[in-house]
Order: structure tokens, then C-alpha cells, then sequence
């Protein structure tokens, strides 16, 4: 395959990138960032600027998947300003690819876009949320970007080209990500749970979600898939787990919905939030789990 992804700087592009190389594909892929461009047979960078909706039409050349991650990070104060940015990189960049396939010769088949599990309503009892097209939706601010990038990401259908969305849900990795900031405060002895301590926490390893996203695109699926391993845990759980593997116990008692809410306003939702999802529709569409259980996972990512 030769596939053009988007964000293949990040946490999960960077991962994608490796799967693809160990598996002998070729990797295009967009930057905002000039000094990101490198050159190299299997690894090609091209420019794009998502607010001027300018791109190097050369990197759809000889492409037949496209993996569509890039946004602006949803960890900041949610102030109207960053609002805007988080849900115009990604409806307008996806509206950038629409353009490109539209307005030039190429050979794409398939392309695959993120969303997250922020999509799922609030939910601490009852069982693991599936993969209906059309879920009930959260009714905050980061569904609304879910929903938005989900909606405009089905029109790569009306061009001909299969696709398929991936419902992240909580990376953990070494570097970057979730986990990173989860285990700072433990390993200082002051790791604790949020609110009651009760919220589903969802999570996946990295080195899965980016062989997932292969998996989708070697085997040319389509429909939605939830990108989170088939255990998820409670949140005072997966602070406890943490407080284990690095050897510092978790004791404080949890911090508190309100104060939560002081420190990072509206975007306490993303840490206060309960998702239960389910794996099993990935896995029964052949994907077999590295990580299975949250143990492994931190053995794995933490020092
Ligand atoms: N990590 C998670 O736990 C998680 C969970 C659910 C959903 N997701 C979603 O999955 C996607 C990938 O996540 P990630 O953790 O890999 O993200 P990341 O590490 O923050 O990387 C995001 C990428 O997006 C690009 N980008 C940032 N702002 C942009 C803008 N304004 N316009 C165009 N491109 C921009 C950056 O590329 P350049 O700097 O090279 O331009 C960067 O490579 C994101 O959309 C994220 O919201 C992640």
C-alpha cells in the first residue's frame, strides 16, 4: 500500500508510520510544519495549511489509502478561540482531502478518519457501548466535533471511496499521551482518582490502535470500529494500576468533581467522562489484541 496520513507526526501517526514501514508500505504524509518535511523513499512529507485550505496536491501521487488523524489538540482550556481550532482542523482539513480527490486525477480506494470515544454518552453502569452508526451521542462539546468529523468524513463515499471511521479511546504509550500525564502525579506520591472514582476509563495500547488502523486498511474495511482494548477499567482502578507498576501506592482520596471543574473548566469532561465501549466488533473482524489487560499495557509504556 502507499498511504497518506495526516498527523503522522503525533502520538498515533508516528506509530501508524511504523506498523506501515515493518509491513514494506510506502507513507506520504501532510505536516503544517515545514521543518517536519523529510525526503526519503518510503517516508515523503508535503505541506499543507488547513486556515489558508492550501495543500501539495503531489502527495495523493500513486496513493491508495488515506488515514485522516490530524487536529489541534483538545488538552487546553476550551476558550471560544480554541474551540474554533479544534473543530476547524478537523472539518476543514477533512473538507481539504474532499477538494483534493474531487479537483485532481488519483487512485484512492479507501480512507479511514479518527473520531473518539468521547462520541459515547456518559455511562457508568450497563454494558459496553457498540458500534451503532448512529449512537446516543454525549451532548457536550467533544461529541459535537465527533459527530461533525464523522458526518463530513462519510462524503469520501459520494467519491467513490470506501471508508471507515476509528473511535479512539484513551492512548497509552511511553511518550505523549494520556498515560504520561496520568503517571507524573503517582510517581510523586500524589496519584489519585476524579470525582467518584467510578467513570469507565476505556483505553488502548498504542502499538494496537496503529496496527488496527493497518488492519482496517489492508483488509479494506469500512463501517466504524472502536479503537479501545477488550478490558477497559474504572478510573480509581487504572490510578491504583498505575500506583502499582511504578511502585508508589495510590492513597489520596479523589479529587473532587467540583475542583476539577476550577482547574480545567470545561475541559473537565474529557477526564470526568465515563465511556464503556466495546472491542468486539474489531475483533471479530480479525484483529487480535497485543494488550489485552491494563497490567501488560503499563508494564510496557512505564519506566
Ligand atoms: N491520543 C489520544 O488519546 C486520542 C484519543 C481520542 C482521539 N484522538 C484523536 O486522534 C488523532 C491523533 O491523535 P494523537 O494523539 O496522535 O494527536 P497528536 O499527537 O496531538 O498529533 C496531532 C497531529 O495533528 C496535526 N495538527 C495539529 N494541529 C493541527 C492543525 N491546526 N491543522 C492541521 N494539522 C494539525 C499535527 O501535525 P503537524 O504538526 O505535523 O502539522 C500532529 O501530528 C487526533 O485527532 C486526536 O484528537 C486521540
Amino acid at each position: 500500500m502507499k498511504v497518506l496520513i495526516t498527523g503522522a507526526t503525533g502520538l498515533v501517526g508516528g506509530k501508524i508510520t511504523e506498523v506501515l514501514h515493518a509491513d514494506g508500505h510506502e507513507v506520504h504524509y501532510l505536516t503544517t510544519r515545514k521543518e517536519a518535511i523529510e525526503n526519503k523513499a518510503n517516508y515523503k512529507g508535503f505541506l499543507w495549511d488547513v486556515k489558508a485550505m492550501t495543500i501539495d496536491s503531489k502527495c495523493i501521487d500513486g496513493v491508495d489509502t488515506i488515514i485522516h488523524l490530524a487536529g489541534e489538540s483538545v488538552f487546553q482550556r476550551w476558550t471560544d478561540e480554541a474551540k474554533e481550532r479544534i473543530m476547524s482542523s478537523r472539518i476543514d482539513s477533512t473538507q481539504l482531502l474532499l477538494n483534493l480527490l474531487e479537483d485532481n486525477e488519483h487512485q484512492v480506494k479507501h480512507a479511514i478518519t479518527a473520531s473518539a470515544i468521547g462520541i459515547y454518552p456518559d455511562q457508568k453502569e450497563g454494558p459496553a457501548m457498540q458500534e451503532n452508526e448512529v449512537p446516543p451521542m454525549a451532548d457536550n462539546f467533544l461529541a459535537d466535533v465527533c459527530v461533525a468529523w464523522e458526518s463530513i468524513g462519510m462524503q469520501f463515499q459520494g467519491l467513490g471511496v470506501k471508508h471507515s471511521i476509528v473511535r479512539i479511546g484513551i492512548v497509552l504509550a511511553s511518550k505523549g499521551g494520556a498515560l504520561e500525564q496520568m503517571a507524573k502525579p503517582v510517581k510523586m506520591y500524589a496519584g489519585a482518582g476524579f470525582g467518584d472514582g467510578r467513570m469507565w476509563q476505556s483505553w488502548i495500547a498504542v502499538d494496537d490502535l496503529a496496527q488496527i488502523f493497518v488492519h482496517i486498511a489492508s483488509h479494506k474495511l469500512t463501517g466504524v470500529y472502536n479503537g479501545v482494548a477488550p478490558n477497559p477499567v474504572r478510573n480509581r482502578a487504572m490510578m491504583e494500576k498505575i500506583g502499582n507498576v511504578v511502585n508508589k501506592p495510590v492513597f489520596l482520596p479523589n479529587v473532587p468533581k467540583f475542583m476539577m471543574k476550577l482547574i480545567m473548566g470545561e475541559m473537565s469532561t474529557i477526564i470526568l467522562a465515563s465511556q464503556h465501549v466495546s472491542s468486539n466488533k474489531i475483533q471479530e473482524a480479525g484483529y487480535s489484541f497485543d494488550f489485552t489487560k491494563l497490567e501488560a499495557a503499563l508494564e510496557e509504556y512505564l519506566d
